[in-house]
């Protein structure tokens, strides 16, 4: 997984997100270990470990953080056995498992001098934003890794053939989460990813629920790194810091996952064929793109360090992304339509509304007060996104489908 996906429907908890910097010790901590907590307040500790003083820092988490997923096992099991799904063509999945056993990127994450010096150059509030870049990534890569590990393992007597996919997806996703690490390295950080998997509060999710947000994430996923790629690669100027020239060959690992779950859902028709489908298609549609809108609205800082300017570069990556999902989805957002953007941009402006509200001095009862016409304005916003006239769509032939490299 390469994005972070956030379900938008909980909107009172739009009121805990914080725009407060949560690296505030990265510039002059020695070493600092950086972890994330389930807990609403962010805290901070010195411990000594080893001699060293390591600084760990308790991140606060919000709605717009990245998710951890839990599943349904058993019914995971029940839906990838042969004997009771006769749609699963397992022939496809036989191709697909030999591309994931080449392994194309085995030798391709590896770290250079240029790394620590370039780190040693960013300078100003452009640092922390780099550094929080570079922590999102790596937990929304590592929770990816944890969920596809625990499926791999699951699924093993079942369908051996799918699980060891699974199996080799998480290779992938330990890989660019480790890679992601080792970037904090050069900002004197790390993620303390012991502590993640066992702190974070976990989301639960149907099965075909992880179908549809982990199609969209890696899909997505895909669309951001080639673009950031791409940019960079026409815009010297700004590569700044080395990991963007691995995006190339990295994103191809997301657009794989990508496709091996595109795989699972035409295996599964009865998520994509009926009408219930199509709502939860576009609701899911909805979730990522608002969600990575928001998000990166909040860190502009970050797109524009890049030289990129980030509503442009967030609604290329919608198109794209909404563009590819049209070939498996049964419906997708008209994300294309002038009115997607107006109220995305409309659900910006109500979000640091409530940010602002969040900042102010008033006592608690006085903020959430506040807080409610806007909440409101946001949940009617989200509603009228959602009920745009959809694309209908998914017209993709499953029988010539197959596996293959996207540029
Ligand atoms: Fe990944
Ligand atoms: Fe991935």
């Amino acid at each position: 997984m390469a994005t972070e996906m956030a379900l938008v429907k909980p909107i009172s908890k739009f009121s805990s997100t914080s725009s407060t910097p949560i690296f505030s010790n990265s510039r002059y901590g020695k070493f600092a270990t950086v972890r994330m907590s389930s807990t609403s307040q962010p805290t901070t500790k010195t411990a000594s470990k080893g001699g060293k003083k390591a600084a760990k820092t308790a991140i606060k988490e919000t709605l717009l953080t990245p998710r951890f997923y839990t599943t349904d096992f058993d019914e995971m099991e029940a839906l990838f056995n042969t004997e009771i799904n006769k749609n699963l063509n397992q022939s496809e999945f036989e191709a697909l498992l030999q591309e994931f056993k080449t392994d194309y990127n085995q030798t391709h994450f590896v770290r250079n001098k240029e790394f620590k010096e370039a780190a040693d150059k960013i300078d100003g509030p452009l640092r922390q934003i780099f550094v929080e870049f570079l922590e999102r990534s790596c937990t929304a890569e590592f929770s990816g890794f944890l969920l596809y590990k625990e499926l791999g393992r699951r699924l093993k007597k079942t369908n051996p053939v799918v699980a060891e996919i699974f199996s080799l997806m998480s290779r992938d996703e330990a890989r660019h989460a480790g890679f992601l690490n080792k970037g904090l390295s050069d900002f004197n950080l790390a993620l303390d990813l012991g502590f993640l998997t066992k702190a974070r509060k976990y989301t639960f999710f149907k099965p075909k629920f992880i179908f549809y947000a982990t199609y969209l994430s890696e899909k997505i996923g895909y669309w951001r790194y080639i673009t950031i790629y791409r940019h960079l690669k026409e815009n010297p100027e700004y590569q700044c810091y080395p990991i963007f020239k691995y995006f190339e060959n990295w994103c191809q690992d997301e657009n794989r996952h990508g496709d091996f779950f595109s795989a699972l859902l035409k295996a599964q028709p009865q998520f994509l064929n009926d009408w219930k489908a199509k709502l939860w298609s576009r609701f899911f549609c909805l979730s990522v793109y608002v969600t990575m809108y928001l998000n990166d609205c909040q860190r502009t800082a970050f797109y524009e360090g890049i030289g990129l300017d980030t509503k442009e570069f967030d609604m290329h990556v919608i198109i794209e992304t909404n563009r590819t999902t049209a070939r498996i989805f049964p419906a997708v957002l008209d994300v294309e339509n002038p009115e997607f953007k107006r109220r995305l941009d409309k659900m910006v402006e109500i979000n640091e509304q409530l940010l602002a509200v969040g900042e102010t001095e008033d006592i608690p009862l006085v903020k959430n007060l506040k807080r409610i016409p806007l909440i409101a304005a946001l949940a009617s916003e989200l509603l009228a996104t959602y009920l745009m006239p959809p694309v209908e769509s998914g017209s993709v032939d499953f029988a010539e489908f197959e596996p293959r490299l996207v540029y």
